[in-house]
C-alpha cells in the first residue's frame, strides 16, 4: 500500500525559483530564509556597504529584517507571489539566491549565497526616480564570476519584464550605485556592460558613483 505521508523534503526545496541563471537560483525571500541568510548578513566585509553599515547582531535580527521587509509594502503577500510571474514594480523585489549545484545535491542543509534586488526609488546622485539594483555575496564564493552572473541575469530578467523601462535615454534601464573605494563591485558592473550615468557624494560624505544598464 502506498503511504500516506509525503516524502521528507530536503531543507533545499524552496519555492520555484522565479529564474535561475547558468549556476544560480533566485527565489523570492521567504520568511524562513532568516537563519540561512544570516551567514551573509552577519559577515562585516560584506555589511560594511550595505545601508545598514555593520552586521546583523544575531539571527534574531535577521529574522527582524526579513519580516520587516516582507511586512513592508502593502498587500505583500500579493507582490511575494506575483515576483514568480511579474512583479508589482512599485514595490521591492529581494531574491535569496542559491547555488543550483547545491539545491541539486539535495543537501540537508539550506544555504543562501546571496541577496539580491530591484527597488524603486530617487537617485541619491541624480535625484531622478528609477529602478536600482542591490546585491551582496558571501565571503566564501567571491571570485568565481557568481556576482556579474547574478547582476545580469536579474538586470536582463527585469529589462525583459519591463522592456519600456529599458529603451534607451536618461532614467530608463536598471540602475546601480556604487562607492567609489568599492573596485569588485565597481568591476561586476563594467563586466556586465553597465554605463556611467553620473557621480556624486551620499549622505555619509562618502564619494559615490551611478551607473545603468538599457534594453540596447
Ligand atoms: C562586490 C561583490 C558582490 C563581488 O562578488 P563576486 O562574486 O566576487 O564578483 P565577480 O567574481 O563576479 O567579479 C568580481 C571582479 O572584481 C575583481 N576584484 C575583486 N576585488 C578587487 C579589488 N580589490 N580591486 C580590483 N578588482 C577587484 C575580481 O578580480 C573580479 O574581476 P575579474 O573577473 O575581471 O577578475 C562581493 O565582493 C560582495 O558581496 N561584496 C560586499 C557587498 C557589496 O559590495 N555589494 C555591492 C554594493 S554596490
Amino acid at each position: 500500500m502506498a503511504s500516506t505521508n509525503p516524502t521528507p523534503k530536503s531543507k533545499c526545496e524552496n519555492a520555484a525559483p522565479t529564474f535561475q541563471t547558468a549556476r544560480l537560483t533566485f527565489t523570492p525571500l521567504a520568511q524562513t530564509d532568516a537563519a540561512p541568510l544570516h551567514e551573509l548578513r552577519s559577515a562585516p566585509e560584506v555589511m560594511k556597504w550595505s545601508r545598514q553599515g555593520r552586521p546583523d547582531a544575531s539571527v534574531t535580527e535577521t529574522q527582524k529584517w526579513v519580516d520587516s521587509y516582507l511586512a513592508e509594502a502593502e498587500s505583500n503577500i500579493t507582490q511575494q507571489e506575483s515576483i514568480v510571474s511579474k512583479p508589482d514594480p512599485r514595490k521591492d523585489v529581494v531574491f535569496a539566491v542559491r547555488e543550483v549545484a547545491h539545491v541539486e545535491s539535495g543537501a540537508k542543509h539550506d544555504r543562501i549565497v546571496a541577496q539580491a534586488g530591484i527597488k524603486k526609488g530617487k537617485s541619491e546622485v541624480t535625484g531622478v526616480e528609477r529602478f536600482e539594483i542591490g546585491y551582496m555575496f558571501v565571503p566564501t564564493v567571491w571570485g568565481k564570476g557568481y556576482a556579474s552572473e547574478a547582476v545580469k541575469g536579474m538586470a536582463q530578467w527585469w529589462l525583459s519584464l519591463y522592456p519600456e523601462e529599458g529603451k534607451g535615454g536618461d532614467t530608463e534601464g536598471v540602475y546601480a550605485i556604487v562607492a567609489k573605494t568599492n573596485p569588485a563591485s565597481l568591476r561586476v558592473l563594467e563586466k556586465c556592460g553597465f554605463h556611467f550615468v553620473a557621480e556624486g557624494v551620499d549622505d555619509h560624505g562618502d564619494e559615490i558613483v551611478e551607473f545603468c544598464m538599457n534594453n540596447e
